[in-house]
């Protein structure tokens, strides 16, 4: 089954109103062309108006990094699925390395979040992966499936329905030193496979992204394995011209 590819920029706690503006402009010229790769950027929550703005007229979708679980009341400082909605968010990342590891977030709350994300008609993109430790001590298939685990345990396979998972190596994020295209083929296939011991059918389908350390001179060689989908893209996504090579790979 051939799989639409998604690359999204991950902006985390990067930009301003002005950036925000002009990094959307640059992209909406680099990308007008795009039509075989879906693409999605992720700016910082407070800048979903301004970006949702900018992106008036372009194929470029937006999404966010982060959901609380809670749909309104007395939850100081959260934001909820309607709130991103309200922006026309789509793509949301949950479970980033980053939020699992300075905010303590644990599988069976990352897992509430994906149900929430569904529950509203958006799209979860659910972040896994192993530590450098854990790499080394052979742990990667587990800790991958552990992570995954939560979500198929308590919502069952299904909700990997029009779902797309991010195998993010912790190891690879912001270092300069991602997996290889057979490294990363190999946690993928993992992934899918996993998936599909319950279900075939949404593992087929199922976007499976590599993020960790992409840029314009190594997405091309990961897109050509068969199980990698894409990309979840950090410090690159901040280059209009950068992210469009990347993109323009995937498609
Ligand atoms: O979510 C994207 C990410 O964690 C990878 O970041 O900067 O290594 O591309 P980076």
């Amino acid at each position: 089954m051939a799989r639409r590819p998604l690359v999204m920029g991950n902006w985390k706690l990067n930009g301003s109103k002005a950036m925000t503006r002009e990094l959307i402009a640059g992209l909406k010229t680099e990308l007008a062309e795009v039509k075989g790769c879906d693409v999605a950027i992720a700016p910082p929550l407070m800048y979903l108006a301004e970006a949702e703005a900018a992106l008036q007229g372009s194929n470029i979708v937006l999404g966010a990094q982060n959901v609380d679980t809670n749909v309104s009341g007395a939850f100081t400082g959260d934001i909820s699925t309607e709130m991103l909605k309200d922006f026309g968010a789509k793509y949301i990342i949950i479970g980033h390395s980053e939020r699992r590891t300075y905010h303590k977030e644990s599988d069976e709350f990352i897992a509430k979040k994906f149900a929430a994300l569904k529950a509203a008609g958006l799209i979860p993109v659910l972040c896994i992966g192993e530590t450098e430790a854990e790499n080394e001590a052979g742990q990667t298939e587990a800790v991958c499936a552990r992570q995954i685990d939560a979500v198929l345990n308590s919502l069952g396979a299904e909700a990997f329905n029009g779902a797309v998972i991010a195998y993010e190596p912790v190891w690879a994020i912001g270092t300069g030193k991602s997996a290889t295209p057979a490294q990363a083929q190999a946690v993928h296939k993992f992934i899918r496979d996993h998936i599909a011991k319950q279900d075939k059918a949404v593992a087929e389908q199922v976007i499976l992204q590599y993020g960790g350390s992409v840029n314009d001179a190594n997405a091309a060689e990961l897109f050509t394995q068969p199980d990698i989908d894409g990309a979840l893209v950090g410090g690159a996504s901040l280059k209009a011209p950068a992210f469009a090579v990347i993109v323009k790979a995937a498609e």
